[in-house]
């Protein structure tokens, strides 16, 4: 059996939060092998020796699987902990019998349904670009998009010189002049909403995550939280199997095939010919400077390796061959 952390295993078998448990730990009502132990994070192995609490052997117990749905909420970030000090989404749920993570993200300003989960496999198929899930959001624009720039969004766009898979777009509602649309995509680049609408001339004002595949989000108000039934999580599950299904033996992802043709300004040309140039010439530099350095190491080479002529002592230089005596 593979290690454990005291405090998780204690948290799990007596039912309560891993602070709970460190404070069990802590005050010496913990025996591992008959000893007390006071570290929490005492890594142990749960086969080997038994555990006790306030003298009563303790069964280990399986993993409670946990599916949490929250409403994320305004000014809220989606990761375990900030640096910044923010708020964070997992601390809306606050202490549960095992820890639970977001399952992808949402930014800071993105409001809606984010699920949260200890199930790594489940958080893995929904947030892998190969199931392709669903993620439909509704934003409110700062002015009133025309059919045929919804149409793009439809078509699939370059995004940061990457094309969009088609999305499935709905003009929901205009007051003033703003709007109101839907989109529903199965990708999660970084922004990638706000990019969209950004990129056929709209600022979105606000974003709110309404479904993940066939899960709505529904029953609860911004900040709170609630268990996902059995069956929503069957649902998403079979729903995720279909996906895979779908998209099996596709090939790439379309977005991977249809790169973005981009045409460069005058400007970016010319940068890139003179880019272009100095890595050329730097190159040959480099060349010549170890052409150079192999014929100079041949050179000394050959120096040393160079034999004195047969026949020549070394003296007063020989006479001129041929040459008569002199008559000195
Ligand atoms: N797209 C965005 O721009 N933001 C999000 O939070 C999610 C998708």
């Amino acid at each position: 059996m593979p290690a454990e952390r005291l405090n998780r295993y204690i948290a799990l078998a007596a039912g309560v939060s891993r602070r709970v448990a460190d404070e069990m730990i802590r005050g010496g009502r913990v025996t591992v092998g008959g000893a007390p132990v006071f570290d929490p994070g005492l890594l142990w192995d749960p086969s080997e020796q038994e555990v006790r609490l306030d003298g009563r052997t303790l069964v280990p117990v399986r993993e409670e699987k946990i599916y949490i749905m929250l409403y994320k909420p305004d000014n809220v970030v989606t990761t375990m902990k900030d640096k910044e000090g923010r708020k964070t989404a997992p601390a809306l749920v606050g202490e549960l019998s095992s820890r639970v993570f977001p399952v992808g993200r949402l930014d800071f300003h993105t409001t809606g349904l984010l699920l949260l989960t200890n199930d790594g496999d489940f958080a893995y198929r929904l947030t892998h670009p190969r199931f392709g899930v669903e993620k439909t959001y509704v934003a409110k624009l700062m002015s009133v998009p025309r059919p045929s720039e919804l149409n793009v969004l439809r078509r699939g766009m370059p995004i940061e010189g990457k094309m969009t898979n088609p999305a499935t777009v709905h003009f929901l509602e205009k007051k003033g002049d703003r709007a109101w649309v839907s989109l529903r995509i199965a990708e999660g680049r970084y922004h990638q909403v706000r990019k969209m609408f950004e990129a056929i001339g709209h600022r979105v004002t606000k974003l709110r995550r309404v479904a993940i595949g066939p899960l709505e989000l529904a029953g609860i108000e911004p900040g709170e939280w609630r268990y996902l039934t059995a069956k929503e999580v069957k649902e998403l599950n079979d729903y995720v199997d279909r996906r895979a299904a779908e998209t099996a033996g596709q090939g790439p992802p379309p977005d991977a095939l249809r790169r973005e043709k981009r045409f460069e300004t005058p400007g970016e040309r010319a940068r890139r010919r003179v880019a272009k140039r100095a890595i050329a010439e730097a190159a040959l530099k480099k060349q010549a400077e170890k052409v150079k350095a192999g014929e100079a190491a041949k050179a000394a080479e050959r120096k040393k390796t160079r034999r004195p002529k047969p026949g020549r002592k070394k003296g007063p230089p020989a006479p001129p061959r041929g040459g008569r005596p002199s008559r000195h």
